[in-house]
């Protein structure tokens, strides 16, 4: 087999480990290890403990998904399956992996890349042309409009017009947010105060209606080491699809704690204590199909005539930036609830930081 197998049961011990596994991890094999913790196993690779670590909390399981192993900078893709035993119970979790580093594979990830950047490069330059002419609509808009005073049809139609022109420039808008590079600007955040922005935020974008919003933080909820503008645009995003799926009446709940990762699951991942944040957007609004729940973080996925398509996209990017994760539950005719994971530290931040004091930035 060439492909790399790890299971682990549901209190976090090695089940089965491979040959493949043992060479892409870097490990030698010991006859004890399956029943040792795999957090004791794999403590040199934290970031394969947190995909783990994911696996009995997330409803989603990555599927193809790369990672990058820090101790040795090996590119591996995996995918993380839950394991049942005969009565339908959970017993455990699978990572089947390969590593992807060969050159083979890494050229064609490379002319991948590459292809990628210049359509992002090309979108954000027409994004960023659109932008004049459209501001430039507006403004001869409202010369218009004075001219047009007496006449309410022609009006009618002018404010059409311009409510068109701002709807293409939010498509702009959003579209540079996307294809746009992220370059974190990293501070310590007070996420209360953000949520509390980004709800004001999504009220100035759609019409907020009759919509209750419940905010319920954790008195314990510390401070994280994040960018406060991506994390504003992230909550914003979230919210406002949250106002538009229960349309001008409904109830949006928030709910904010503080956790430690290494109790998630019920697993011993002692290596990884790291404390984390979760930030819960809930609304009782329409839920989403379970025909299309796959493709929400798809660029450009919409069910709304005037959506882009691009608010979960960006959502998604941005935590991916900050080393966190994302996961949805829904219900169809009850609601939808989106779960925000961030870490309080993350790893590659903080890394870049102690580079920054060591002057190798
Ligand atoms: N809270 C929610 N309730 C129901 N459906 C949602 C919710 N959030 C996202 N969706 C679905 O995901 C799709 C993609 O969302 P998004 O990327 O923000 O794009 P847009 O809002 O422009 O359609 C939406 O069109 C909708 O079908
Ligand atoms: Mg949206």
């Amino acid at each position: 087999m060439r492909n790399g197998v790890l299971a682990i049961t549901r209190e976090g011990t090695i089940a089965v480990i491979n040959d493949v596994a043992y060479r892409v991890f870097g490990l030698t094999s010991r006859p004890d290890d399956v029943g040792k913790p795999i957090g004791e196993v794999l403590r040199h690779h934290p970031e394969v403990l947190r995909v783990l670590g994911g696996a009995f909390d997330l409803s989603h399981l990555p599927n193809r998904a790369e990672l990058r192993l820090r101790s040795s900078g090996k590119v591996i893709g995996y995918t993380l399956c839950l394991i049942k035993n005969d009565a339908g119970a959970i017993a455990g979790a699978v990572l089947f992996f390969k590593d992807l580093t060969h050159v083979e594979q890494l050229e064609e990830r490379e002319r991948l890349r590459d292809r990628l950047a210049a359509l992002g490069e090309m979108a954000a330059g027409i994004a960023h042309e659109l932008k004049n002419p459209l501001a430039g609509l507006e403004v001869m808009a409202g010369l218009l409009r004075r001219q047009l005073q007496d006449s309410p049809d022609a009006l009618s139609i002018l404010n059409d017009i311009v409510s068109e022109a701002r709807l293409a420039n939010a498509i702009v808008h959003d579209m540079l947010e996307f294809v746009r590079p992220i370059r974190l600007q990293v501070e310590k955040v007070v996420v209360s105060q953000l949520l509390r922005d980004a709800i004001t935020m999504a009220e100035s974008k759609v019409s907020p209606g009759d919509t209750r919003v419940i905010v319920q933080l954790g008195h314990d909820l510390p401070k994280i080491s994040a960018d406060p503008h991506q994390l504003s645009q992230l909550f914003t995003n979230l919210l406002v699809n949250a106002y538009e799926a229960v349309g001008g009446a409904g109830t949006i709940t928030i709910t904010g704690w503080r956790e430690d990762i290494e109790t998630v699951g019920e697993t011993t991942f002692d290596v990884v204590e790291s404390p984390v944040i979760r930030i819960d957007i809930a609304d009782d609004g329409a839920g989403i199909p379970s025909e299309v729940l796959d493709r929400i973080f798809d660029p450009f996925f919409t069910s709304k005539p005037q959506g882009s398509g691009l608010g979960l996209a960006i959502v998604r990017k941005i935590v991916e930036a900050h080393e966190g994760s994302i996961d949805v539950a829904t219900r169809p005719g009850e609601g939808t609830c989106f779960r925000v994971m961030l870490p309080v530290a993350p790893l590659e931040i903080s890394r870049a930081a102690v580079a920054s004091l060591h002057g190798r930035a």
